[in-house]
C-alpha cells in the first residue's frame, strides 16, 4: 500500500482546523485534548497559536510551567546541559546533577528525618514506585486511596485513582489489594469524621490494618475537583499510619514546588510524609519526577529494583535544579500566595454577582484555585454543561482554562506563580464576560 507523502515545510502556515483534521487522522482519540488550539510558541504566561492568536495561560500545562513558559534561567541550564551530554542513563554512569538534585530535594522535603530520593520520569511512575517502596518496607500488600483521587494513568496508578470516567473506563481489571475510602469534602456533606470512620471500617471489613502497606493521599485533590484535605484529616492519617506501621504517601505531584503558597502543601498541615511523590512543577516542563522520603523506608528495595532508562535524565535534573533556584531567587512561594490573593478578591466579587452559579470557591491554597459551578446554588446539582461552555468560550476569547472534578463542574485556575496582576485581571475579565454571556 502506498502512503501519501506529507508536504514538507508546511508546518507554520496551517490553521488550527487543518491541524485538528490531521491530528484526528494520525493520533488515536484516546489521547484527546481540551482546546482546539495548536501552539506555535509561548513565553511567560502567554501562548500563541499557529494562526498568530494570543492566549493568556491559566493552565500552565496542568500545573507544570509554574515559572512561566521559557523561563530564561531554566532554558539556559537545559541548553548548557544539552551541549555537554543528553543521556548516559543514571543507572549506568550517573552524573553530579542527579546527586545534587537528590540532596536538594532531601533538604526541602518537610520534616526532620533523614531523607533519600529516587528519580523517575512521570508522576504515575513516582506513585508506582512509592507503592513498591512501601510494600518492600512493610512486607504488606494493601494500599488505601481516596474517592476522587487522581494518581496517574498506568495500571497501579489508575487502580489507585478514584474516578471512573475517563480514566478507568474499559481498562480493567486493575491490580488487586487497592481499597478506596471517601475523601472529606464539607461542601458535599462528607466530614473528616465520616472519612476517618470509613477508613476504620475498611480495617474491619476489607483488610486488617496490619496488612496495609500504604495510605496514598493528595493534600489537595487535583483532577478530583481541587478539594483541600482538611488539616485535621491529614494529621489524623499521620497518627493512624504511626499507630499501625503504615507508610503515609503524600502525592504532591500537583501541589508541590510552591503551587499552594508553601514549597510543599504538606507543610500547611504540619505533617511529615513517610514518602512524597513529586513531578510537574518540579522542572517547569521537562519530564522528571521523584519519590522523596524517610531514608530507612527509601532504602528498603534492593539495588536495581527502582529506576528506568530515562529516570532522572540529565536534562530533567538540570531543569529541576534551575527551577528550584528560580523558586528561591524570585520568591515564587510568596508569588504563589500573591496570585492566590488577587484571584480570591476578584472571584469573590464574581461569586457575589452569580451566587446561584458559583456554588463554591476554593481560594485558600496559593495559586491552586477553583470555582464549582452548580444550578440554583445547589451543591447537588453540578453544572457540567456550563463548565464545558465556559471553557469553550474562554478559548475563543483568548484564555487557556482548565476544568476538573468528579462531576465535571469545577473550573480550576493554575497560572504561573509569577504571572502579572495585569494578565490575571485580563484573564478574569474574560471569565466575567463569558459568565455574563452564558448565564
Ligand atoms: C496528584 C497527581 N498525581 C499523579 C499524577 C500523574 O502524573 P503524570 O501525568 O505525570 O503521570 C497527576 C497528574 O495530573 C496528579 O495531578
Amino acid at each position: 500500500m502506498s502512503v501519501a507523502k506529507l508536504p514538507t515545510n508546511e508546518a507554520t502556515n496551517l490553521s488550527n482546523d487543518a491541524w485538528q483534521t490531521r491530528k484526528n487522522d494520525a493520533v488515536a482519540r484516546g489521547q484527546g485534548h481540551i482546546a482546539p488550539v495548536f501552539v506555535e510558541h509561548a513565553a511567560g504566561s502567554e501562548i500563541w497559536d499557529v494562526e498568530g492568536r494570543r492566549y493568556i495561560d491559566f493552565g500552565t500545562g496542568i500545573a507544570v510551567c509554574s515559572a512561566g513558559h521559557c523561563h530564561p534561567k531554566i532554558t539556559a541550564a537545559v541548553t548548557e546541559q544539552l551541549n555537554k551530554f543528553s543521556h548516559t542513563c543514571v543507572m549506568v554512569t550517573p552524573y553530579d546533577t542527579s546527586v545534587r538534585l537528590a540532596e536538594k530535594l532531601n533538604q526541602l522535603a518537610p520534616g526532620t528525618s533523614k531523607k533519600k530520593s529516587i528519580f523517575v520520569t512521570t508522576g504515575a511512575e513516582a506513585i508506582e514506585n512509592a507503592v513498591k517502596i512501601a510494600r518492600a518496607h512493610t512486607g504488606r500488600r494493601g494500599v488505601i486511596a481516596f474517592n476522587g483521587g487522581f494518581h496517574g494513568r498506568t495500571m497501579l496508578a489508575m487502580g489507585l485513582t478514584g474516578k471512573i470516567t475517563p480514566y478507568k473506563n474499559l481498562f480493567g481489571p486493575f491490580p488487586a489489594e487497592i481499597y478506596h475510602a471517601p475523601f472529606p469534602i464539607e461542601y458535599h456533606g462528607v466530614s473528616v469524621a465520616d472519612a476517618l470512620k470509613a477508613v476504620d471500617n475498611l480495617f474491619k471489613v476489607d483488610i486488617a490494618a496490619s496488612d496495609v502497606a500504604a495510605i496514598v493521599v493528595e493534600p489537595v485533590q487535583g483532577e478530583g475537583g481541587f478539594y483541600p484535605a482538611p488539616v485535621e484529616f491529614l494529621q489524623a492519617l499521620r497518627a493512624l499510619c504511626d499507630e499501625h506501621g503504615i507508610v503515609l504517601v503524600v502525592d504532591e505531584i500537583q501541589t508541590g514546588f510552591a503551587r499552594t503558597g508553601k514549597m510543599f502543601c504538606s507543610e500547611l498541615s504540619d505533617i511529615e510524609p513517610d514518602l512524597m511523590t513529586v513531578a510537574k512543577g518540579m522542572a517547569n516542563g521537562f519530564p522528571i519526577a521523584a519519590v522523596v522520603g524517610k531514608a530507612e523506608i527509601m532504602d528498603s528495595p534492593l539495588p536495581g529494583g527502582l529506576g528506568g532508562t530515562y529516570a532522572g535524565s540529565p536534562i530533567g535534573c538540570a531543569a529541576a535544579l534551575a527551577m528550584i533556584d528560580v523558586i528561591e531567587e524570585e520568591n515564587l512561594i510568596a508569588g504563589s500566595s500573591h496570585v492566590g490573593e488577587v484571584f480570591a478578591t476578584r472571584l469573590k466579587a464574581l461569586q457575589a454577582k452569580h451566587p446561584d452559579t458559583i456554588g463554591h470557591l476554593r481560594t485558600d491554597h496559593g495559586a491552586m484555585m477553583a470555582m464549582e459551578l452548580v444550578k440554583h446554588g445547589d451543591a447537588d446539582q453540578p453544572d457540567a454543561e456550563l463548565t464545558k461552555s465556559l471553557l469553550g468560550l474562554a478559548y475563543q476569547k483568548g484564555l487557556v482554562l482548565l476544568s476538573c472534578g468528579s462531576r465535571g463542574n469545577v473550573i480550576r485556575y493554575l497560572p504561573a506563580l509569577n504571572i502579572s496582576d495585569d494578565l490575571i485581571n485580563e484573564g478574569l475579565d474574560i471569565i466575567e464576560s463569558c459568565l455574563a454571556e452564558l448565564t
